[in-house]
């Protein structure tokens, strides 16, 4: 596991998007697995700024929210195109963010799977951390071998995302995430962790005992994690 420190937000963006510039210079045609959240969001800027060529990239997004409709200003799936997608110049058709609407949602996660199989697998999966030290959407005691499938948000969860809506009320209860297994599955791993708020869990993270308690622990037995 590689870490690095970074005096602020804005330092440690410039390394995480370099990471990705590297893979992209490196392999063309990479499969990405993608995140949400204000810490991604910095990332996707810098990226934007790059202007990197996607137009052989496939990308596979970790999670969305069931009941939202994708206009939703809150789906994940707006999220990624208003703050990522839209800039860049990526076929839509390589594009997979996870239907919070799918009728049939094991058979859609089940099918989540088989599509990052037949893309060759995940080469990096970019991710951030909740306060309870969640990855995707993967809550404490989620199964650590655990793959896309539907989860209930935890109350502090919704309280953490209630911010982005008109009332606490209006945060889903359910979303669909890739597991833990999934992640785990990847090539390589970046997590991208800022502010003081997160600290503690960090350092459970990287230094606490792996525990389905929390979730994003499990990433101190994978072979290749650069945190920043
Ligand atoms: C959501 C996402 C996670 C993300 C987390 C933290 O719960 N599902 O992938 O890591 O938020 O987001 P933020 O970076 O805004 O703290």
């Amino acid at each position: 596991m590689e870490i690095i420190i970074q005096p602020t937000a804005a330092a440690a963006t410039a390394v995480a998007a370099r990471v990705i510039a590297r893979l992209l210079n490196e392999k063309p045609n990479a499969v990405i697995g993608l995140a949400t959240g204000s810490t991604p969001l910095l990332l996707y800027r810098a990226l934007i700024d790059m202007k990197l060529d996607w137009s052989r990239v496939t990308t596979f997004n970790l999670d969305e929210y069931i009941g939202l409709p994708k206009e939703h200003p809150q789906s994940y799936y707006s999220f990624m195109w208003e703050n990522l997608f839209r800039h860049i110049n990526i076929a839509p058709e390589n594009v997979h963010i996870p239907d919070g609407k799918a009728k049939d949602i094991p058979g859609f996660c089940a099918a989540y799977e088989q599509r990052i199989r037949d893309a060759g697998g995940i080469d990096l999966q970019v991710l951030g951390i909740g306060t309870d030290g969640h990855i995707g959407f993967n809550e404490p005691t989620s199964s650590l071998a655990s793959r896309t499938r539907i989860k209930t948000l935890t109350p502090q969860t919704r309280q953490d995302n209630a911010r982005f809506f008109a009332s606490l009320d209006e945060v889903p209860t359910h979303c669909i995430t890739m597991g833990i297994g999934t992640i785990m599955a990847a090539r390589s791993v970046l997590l991208v962790v800022s502010g003081e708020g997160k600290a503690t869990i960090l350092r459970d993270v990287l230094q606490g005992p792996v525990t389905p308690q929390v979730p994003a622990s499990i990433l101190q037995f994978h072979p290749s994690v650069t945190v920043v």
